[in-house]
């Protein structure tokens, strides 16, 4: 003979669990549906910057806001953390990439590339500018020093460069670069880090190269005086074997 309270309560269970599933569905579905939005308006903005309709100062701060309002757990379930940390890997020095493969909701491809970066715990992003590009490391997991610099000028073998930020940057933070405002980046994982970078290259078509990176020397940078420093240039190899 069926026990009708042990029924309910069981039929009870079932219908909480099945609540609770919908909910959880609901919940992956609006967060999916959150960071599609999302990455629309990185596009919206990224094609505005590249068409000149928007500043790279808006194209900062509309990132800025965009991220401000997403949560990096979410962020990790649409890329598919575990399997880019997994692809990616950890380098003995530097950092290990691995391309994210998004697409707008149309299915149309996107203005910007993302990458998704991994530095093990004292390994760095090597202290480098760049030109014709602009780019924003959404840190995932895991803690950086961060040290940016405005870039004042290119010399054949140095950077002018004057400090504009040192901090501490952890998940959910997002580090963006200008040009020339603070075009200089230095990430020191203080722990196993990852973030995701929203890449933006060729901003002015017509420049000899899509974009070009200079890696440099900041510990061996003299003071010229306004708190502007000149920093020797260094090659990939030697910027890894000092700062990677
Ligand atoms: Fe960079």
């Amino acid at each position: 003979m069926i026990d009708r309270r042990n029924l309910l309560t069981a039929t009870g269970a079932t219908f909480l669990a099945g609540l609770a599933a919908h909910q959880a569905g609901a919940f992956e579905t609006s967060a999916r549906q959150a960071f599609d939005t999302a990455i629309g308006q990185v596009d919206h903005f990224s094609l505005q910057a590249l068409n000149g309709g928007i500043s790279i100062t808006n194209w900062r701060e509309g990132l800025d806001y965009v991220f401000s309002n997403l949560d990096p757990s979410d962020v990790r379930n649409a890329i598919e953390f575990d399997r880019l940390l997994n692809s990616a890997g950890i380098a003995e020095r530097g950092v290990a990439t691995a391309p994210v493969h998004l697409q707008l909701e149309n299915g149309e491809r996107l203005a910007f590339f993302p990458k998704f970066f991994t530095v093990g715990r004292g390994r760095a992003i090597i202290p480098h500018g760049h030109s014709n590009m602009i780019s924003a490391h959404l840190t995932l997991q895991g803690r950086f020093h961060l040290r940016q610099y405005d870039r004042i000028g290119i010399e054949d073998d140095a950077l002018l460069i004057r400090p504009t930020i040192d901090e501490v940057v952890t998940a959910g933070t997002l580090a963006s670069i200008g040009d020339p405002d603070d075009n200089i980046h230095w990430f020191i994982a203080e722990e196993q880090a990852c973030t995701l970078d929203i890449i933006l290259t060729n901003l002015d078509a017509s420049a000899s190269s899509a974009f070009d990176i200079f890696n440099i020397d900041p510990m061996e940078a003299a003071a010229l005086g306004q708190d502007i420093w000149r920093a020797p240039r260094l090659s990939v190899a030697d910027g890894l074997a000092k700062y990677g």
